[in-house]
């Protein structure tokens, strides 16, 4: 076991987890259990032309429901809260239902930040800046991934200074979160593939973290086990609900994970790439994650032999040596299985872009938790060209 166990850690999650089919038809308990009356759903452009989700939701709500936001858009922009926050404060909203992917859950985080302070959402741009609980916030999660719904973290566009807006804070973890299955059973295949392996990552980058604890490393290695196994079953068959409900778990678990470990290199990789060439975060994460791995390998053999373990291989002939590059093929392996792309080059990133990518990389939050430390934008462009 590779622990310091003289080291101290916080971990904290205050999430209430709901789980199991047509739970989201419950909706109305949770409003009524934080004490509130008049939620307002927050959910994207794409569900409400192609789902009955939002529908569904609205309907579950009853009289609870005072309206729906309904302009969310991959990579929501400031303006969009500024939207959504105007108005729920029409309409008297006194909790928010977030129904979507990370964009739509991350879009009601800073919304429920404005309803409840006012002012401008930059202001909270930033590590716990806030001081006391924000609007209530109830997560139905359309895309099993993210891990959001936990999570103490949002990302803001800000269209107009072209640039990222990182906000974290304990104060705005989503109150519940109501993991249904059946709110999963549309996404098409390699949205569930791309977004399972962002789960993926956030389980081994918690697991590799600086900040890695027993308690983070149980959560995440048990959300390994449950990615191997029924990742490629939801895959292949979108219907398989057993299936669908354990990947929500398992990147809930993950979320939960990362939320208190933290993350590290292929996080700040995939951001990067995924500002300047617009590549779909869980996709640059899978593609980036055997190439980090290999990089990382000489600092983490333990941990990669952990990881090797629960994906289900024999780690009885593998030497501290050898675990990286072992773990590095055996999750491109997965990845190949699960009709992933394997090269940056097959989703649009030119060449000529990474240096820069690499130079935005090393400014990156998540970077400072890497297993080893990384000063050199050289280094970084290595491992692009690695994955390109
Ligand atoms: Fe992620």
């Amino acid at each position: 076991m590779a622990y310091d166990t003289s080291l101290n850690f916080v971990f904290w999650t205050p999430t209430k987890i709901v789980f199991g089919e047509n739970t989201a038809l419950d909706v109305a308990i949770e409003v009524g259990n934080l004490k509130c009356k008049r939620a307002l759903i927050v959910t994207d452009k794409d569900l409400v032309k192609n789902t009955d989700i939002p529908e569904k939701v609205r309907k579950a709500l009853g009289n609870s429901c005072v309206g729906i936001f309904s302009d969310v858009e991959p990579d929501s922009g400031l303006h969009i809260v500024n939207q959504g926050a105007k108005l729920g404060r029409e309409l008297g909203a006194d909790c928010l239902v977030s129904a979507g992917g990370g964009s739509a859950i991350d879009t009601a985080k800073g919304m429920a930040i404005l309803l409840k302070e006012g002012g401008k959402l930059q202001d909270y741009v930033g590590l716990q800046l806030l001081t006391r609980p924000q609007t209530p916030h109830i997560v139905i999660p359309t895309t099993a991934g993210t891990g959001s719904e936990v999570s103490y973290g949002a990302v803001i566009e800000d269209h107009e200074q072209r640039k990222k807006l990182i906000f974290a804070d304990y104060n705005f973890i989503p109150n519940v979160a109501i993991l249904d299955p059946k709110m999963t059973e549309g996404l098409p295949r390699g949205l569930t593939a791309a977004t399972g392996m962002d789960a993926m990552c956030h389980a081994i980058e918690a697991m590799h973290s600086l900040q890695r604890e027993p308690v983070t490393d149980g959560i995440a290695l048990h959300a390994i086990r449950l990615i191997k196994e029924f990742l490629p079953r939801a895959v292949n068959d979108g219907k398989d609900m057993r299936a669908r409900g354990q990947m929500l778990i398992s990147a809930n678990m993950a979320g939960t994970a990362f939320s208190n470990a933290q993350l590290g290199m292929v996080h700040a990789l995939a951001h990067s790439i995924g500002a300047r060439f617009k590549v779909h975060h869980g996709l640059a994460n899978s593609i980036l994650l055997p190439a980090c791995v290999r990089y990382n390998a000489d600092a983490c053999g333990e941990v990669y032999l952990e990881i090797l373990s629960a994906m289900g291989m024999s780690i009885t002939r593998i030497s501290l040596d050898e675990a990286g590059n072992v773990l590095s093929d055996k999750i491109a392996e997965f990845t190949k299985g699960l009709g992933l792309p394997q090269r940056l080059r097959d989703v649009g990133v030119r060449q000529e872009g990474l240096k820069e990518c690499s130079e935005i990389s090393l400014s990156d939050g998540t970077i400072v938790y890497n297993p080893k430390f990384i000063s050199d934008s050289a280094e970084v462009l290595k491992v692009y060209q690695q994955a390109w």
